[in-house]
């Protein structure tokens, strides 16, 4: 039986790990994590992460074939394939602060599958990392190996949060990069071996390590860029009247440009786009690419003018003051079917609101408020983060409740603000909500979700992205 084994059972390790399992039932899987509480999660009743279908999955197969353990190096060693999956964050300090990819995580997860490795093994790089990660990580290895053979693979992973499970079932391709050696295809077909399990083999592609490790930080870069690319659009609409989502799907029938990824909205969040982007400009800014740096760079400042100009808004909307003004959050994850809040751009905007003295009501279906707390008054290390949205002093934090109902966030509200694209915001009743506000009562959406003429037939005034402004909000412009 062939054994893998999973580094880091988060977000990506674990989903990807259960599918795996769920697939090959001739192969033993178990996911390791230094973080015990995540592994005591991932053996509960309540799972670590939201993610629809990962119950399931993990119903099917955990104690089977599929096993959660903290005995990191005991599973290591056992193993043929060693998939690592750990986190790989901006870094905060020192050199490339800000921009580079921290890969302390790995480099010490390399030294440790060096230290406790007896027989040969396939190592694959699944967290994101930079282009030439292999050549180091191949460093580590081989000088540490004690003559055991490692062959380095990389396979980054493309699902999306919120819809992982349907993503792993039915991958649109699975990347497998490798040494052009015979040693690298062999581990290349050991490797299209597993998804083959699955995934048509058509759909697999073998590159060299480079072009696969590029492709992910490439993938990232360009659907973030059609984000802030149709955001940059949605400021155009609004000053001259044109609607967002009839440009969007006028574009998209384009087939040159197809549907996907037009939707305008307050501005990108999850933990990976930023931080892949800040990675590429870092990696085009070492090798003497200035422009090319700077181009990409732009993707995220666009995002970042995205979320000041949202908060602008609302607060030039509401007589340029929120001071003392309760306003409703609705929604807090990064985007709906999840609860990470990983660069949520909901943070920016509560921060936003926080520090022109408004009091905020939260409500989110998946969202802790501990989460929320810490969130809020997180140092970040982002690029040019414009100073209104800095991280809420704990005076602040007092402005802050989180609620667990749509209606009581909302309950002598004079503003509600939508953040995440729930499905359950589109049906709520806006007339109750409407009764229970202060007049006049201002609805901000910042994901498209509200059906603006029946919200503007019950009294509200509305602020849809990139839509045409009512007169109330054409009186009182937002400048970012
Ligand atoms: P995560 O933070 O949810 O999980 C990483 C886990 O690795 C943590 O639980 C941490 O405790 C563990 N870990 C760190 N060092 C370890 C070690 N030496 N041994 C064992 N466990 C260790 O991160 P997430 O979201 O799963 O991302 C992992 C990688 O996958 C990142 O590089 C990310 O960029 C990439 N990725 C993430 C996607 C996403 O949607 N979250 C999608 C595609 C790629």
């Amino acid at each position: 039986m062939v054994k893998i084994c999973c580094l880091g059972a988060g977000y990506v390790g674990g989903p990807t790990m259960a599918v795996i399992a769920l697939k090959c039932p001739d192969i033993e899987v178990v996911v390791v994590d230094i973080f015990e509480p995540r592994i005591i999660a991932w053996n509960s009743d309540h799972l670590p992460i939201y993610e629809p279908g990962l119950d399931d999955v993990v119903k099917q197969c955990r104690g089977k074939n599929l096993f959660f353990s903290k005995d990191v190096e005991k599973h290591v060693a056992e193993a043929d394939i060693v998939f690592v999956s750990v986190n790989t964050p901006t870094k905060t300090q020192g050199l490339g602060a800000g921009k580079a990819a921290d890969l302390a995580y790995w480099e010490s997860a390399a030294r440790m599958i060096a230290d406790v490795s007896r027989t040969d093994k396939i190592v694959v790089e699944k967290s994101t990392v930079p282009v030439k990660t292999a050549e180091a990580i191949e460093k580590i290895l081989t000088h540490n190996s004690k003559g055991i053979n490692f062959q380095i693979l990389s396979n980054p992973e493309f699902l999306a949060e919120g819809t992982a499970i349907q993503d792993l079932f039915n991958p649109d391709r699975v990347l497998i990069g490798g040494r052009e050696t015979p040693e690298g295809k062999k581990a290349i077909q050991a490797l299209k071996d597993v998804y083959a399990h699955w995934v048509p083999v058509e759909r697999i592609i073998c590159t060299n390590l480079w072009s696969a490790e590029l492709s992910k930080l490439a993938a990232n870069a360009f659907l973030a860029q059609r984000i802030s690319s149709v955001n940059a659009m949605s400021a155009l609409c609004e000053a001259t009247g044109a609607d967002v989502s009839q440009v969007s799907h006028a574009i998209g029938k384009d087939t040159r440009i197809g549907p996907k990824f037009l939707n305008a909205s307050v501005g990108f969040g999850g933990s990976c786009f930023q931080k892949d982007i800040l990675n590429l400009v870092y990696i085009c800014e070492c090798n003497g690419l200035p422009e090319v740096a700077t181009y990409w760079k732009q993707v995220v400042q666009v995002n970042e003018y995205q979320k000041t100009r949202f908060v602008n808004r609302m607060v030039s909307s509401m007589f340029n003051t929120v001071s003392g003004k309760k306003i409703a959050i609705l929604g807090f994850a990064f985007k709906k079917d999840t609860g990470d809040t990983r660069e949520t751009p909901a943070i920016g905007v509560c921060q936003g609101l926080l520090g022109d003295k408004a009091i905020l009501s939260i409500y989110d279906p998946q969202v802790s408020q501990e989460q929320i707390q810490r969130d809020l008054s997180m140092h970040k290390s982002e690029l040019d983060r414009p100073p209104r949205l800095q991280p809420a002093s704990p005076t602040a934090m007092k402005q802050v409740t989180c609620v667990w109902d749509a209606y009581e966030a909302a309950k002598g509200a004079h503003g509600i603000c939508i953040l995440t694209e729930w499905d359950e915001f589109k049906t709520l009743d806006y007339q109750k909500i409407y009764d229970d506000m202060q007049k006049p009562a201002f609805v901000f959406d910042g994901r498209n979700v509200v059906d603006v003429d029946k919200l503007r037939q019950i009294g509200f005034i509305v602020y849809t992205i990139g839509k045409p402004l009512d007169a109330w909000l054409k009186d009182m412009p937002a400048v970012a």
